[in-house]
């Protein structure tokens, strides 16, 4: 009898989550780590809506509570949504969810059948493409193009929409790559959904990142375009624009009353409720004037750490970076640096249980050998990504910080020697559970380091995997 259910092999992850072990490793072992990889703002939440959460706790506001979403908390969501969109959704249309990312496999769980096809874009947040299979919907991905600033063309979805078509997933400002679409898009886009699409099939907009928007420009939303709000999904939350990542607060707005309350029977079944005092605070967030100027002062922040960074960036040999029009990544494509480093050939070379992709192989170098930690495209969707090579730098850190992730980047795009030495050792591929062994013993021995003693385990734990047999390996590894 097996452990564990066959669903299981069918979900995927979120690597920005997945690299911490790594880093947490090579800072061990080396150094401290200038961390790219994370996608979430390094500023602090707000004072009035830190004060408001204390005084939340300080009311012993602290029990069960609507798991629908605190009635006054969707109030204020939908008069933001309403105003900010010309929409007339009501708050029995509204649901509180722990963060932005629950909504997303509850809306495949919701609607989707097995054999369901989910459109969603690639690159994008993975955990569009993470769920479908778990729920045995078929993946569909919309490959955004980096010629076309990493948006799409209506006939690229109309090529998609097929009678099994019960999902669509936009973003914009996009998680990986910062697109943006403008309101031709947006419409052509709706028109193509419209004529194409039964009723039925709902369009999950992701606007988490609405307020992180440059070069003045005005955030649109699909639900705009006249017959979409009846269509449309807008999903939302306070992670990003309140730099409030671990409040975990979102929520989504949804076309009718009664397909919000099978979303709410889904929280009753799974968490309950949303902790109110965090919820009182983000009422606090949507209606205290205070939050607009702390929001402009962060956009603003990020907006001119991405007008120097892209032009750094662009200044690698083998790298081009497209303009982000918002979020906070950059999604630099590193062919030329994979061609010059000799990658892709290096790549093909490798056994089959050390190949991933060359610009992983590149991450991974990048981490162990020059303590920059970035994310690669398949940690974007996997599906259609191979030949791709592209990195996501978060640019949440501070201006010095990332120039020295910058410079890091570049002497790793040129450091062939460092590189072979990589590929011949491969630290990232030694199972955690070695590296915890050799930690401990090197630390019981006085006058040894661990450090050193642990760089000379690259090469023979590198050796040690060829005797075991490969199942084995991969299972000490994911273990
Ligand atoms: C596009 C997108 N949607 C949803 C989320 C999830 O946000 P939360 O942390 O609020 O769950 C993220 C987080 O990175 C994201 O980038």
């Amino acid at each position: 009898m097996n452990l564990f259910a066959e669903r299981n092999s069918r979900i995927e992850t979120e690597n920005a989550f997945k690299v911490g072990p790594h880093i947490v490793r090579v800072e061990q072992q080396k150094c401290a780590v200038i961390k790219l990889n994370l996608g979430e703002p390094d500023f602090s939440v707000p004072q009035h809506i830190k004060a408001e959460i204390k005084r939340q706790l300080d009311l012993d506001n602290t029990h069960y509570c609507d798991p629908k979403g605190l009635l006054s908390l969707r109030q204020a969501i939908c008069y933001q949504i309403n105003e900010t969109r010309g929409l007339k959704t009501n708050p029995e249309q509204v649901v509180v969810f722990p963060g932005g990312k629950p909504s997303i496999g509850l809306a495949q769980q919701v609607y989707c059948e097995p054999g369901d096809e989910v459109i969603y874009p690639s690159p994008g947040f993975p955990i569009y493409e993470s769920f479908i299979r778990y729920v045995r919907a078929i993946p569909v991905p919309l490959h955004l193009e980096e010629s076309a600033n990493f948006t799409f063309s209506p006939e690229q979805l109309e090529n998609l929409i097929t009678p099994r078509t019960k999902l669509i997933y936009l973003n914009f400002p996009s998680n990986p790559t910062g697109g943006v679409a403008g309101k031709a898009l947006l419409e052509a886009t709706a028109k193509v959904i419209l004529e194409r699409c039964h009723p039925n099939v709902r369009v999950y907009s992701d606007e988490i990142y609405e307020n992180i928007i440059f070069d003045a420009q005005q955030y649109r939303s699909i639900s705009s375009v006249p017959e979409m709000e009846e269509r449309t999904i807008i999903a939302g939350g306070f992670s990003k624009t309140y730099a409030w990542t671990g409040g975990r607060i979102g929520y989504a707005v949804f076309p009718t009353v009664k397909e919000a309350d099978v979303f709410k029977t889904l929280n009753i079944n799974y968490f309950s409720c949303v902790p109110p005092y965090n919820q009182e605070a983000a009422k606090e967030a949507l209606e205290n004037p205070l939050s607009k100027a702390a929001v402009k002062k962060m956009v603003e922040t990020f907006e001119a750490r991405r007008n120097l960074i892209w032009l750094k960036i662009n200044e690698i040999p083998g790298i081009t970076c497209q303009k982000p029009g918002g979020a906070f990544y950059l999604f630099p494509n590193i062919s030329g640096v994979c061609e010059n480093l000799g990658l892709i050939e290096k790549h093909q070379r490798l056994s089959k249980e050390q190949q991933s992709s060359p610009d992983y192989i590149f991450q991974m170098f990048a981490l162990y050998e020059h303590q920059v930690a970035v994310l690669d495209r398949k940690s974007f969707g996997q599906i259609g990504a191979d030949g791709k090579y592209f990195l996501r730098l978060s640019i949440a850190a501070d201006q010095a910080v990332l120039e020295e992730g910058v410079r890091r980047l570049k002497a790793a795009s040129e450091d062939l020697s460092g590189l072979d030495k990589f590929l011949k050792e491969r630290p990232d591929l030694i199972p955690a559970w070695i590296f915890a062994w050799f930690r401990m013993r090197a630390a019981s021995f006085s006058g040894f380091s661990a450090c050193s003693t642990l760089e000379k385990l690259h090469n023979f734990t590198y050796r040690l995997d060829q005797f075991l047999e490969p199942p084995l390996v991969r299972q000490v590894a994911s273990s």
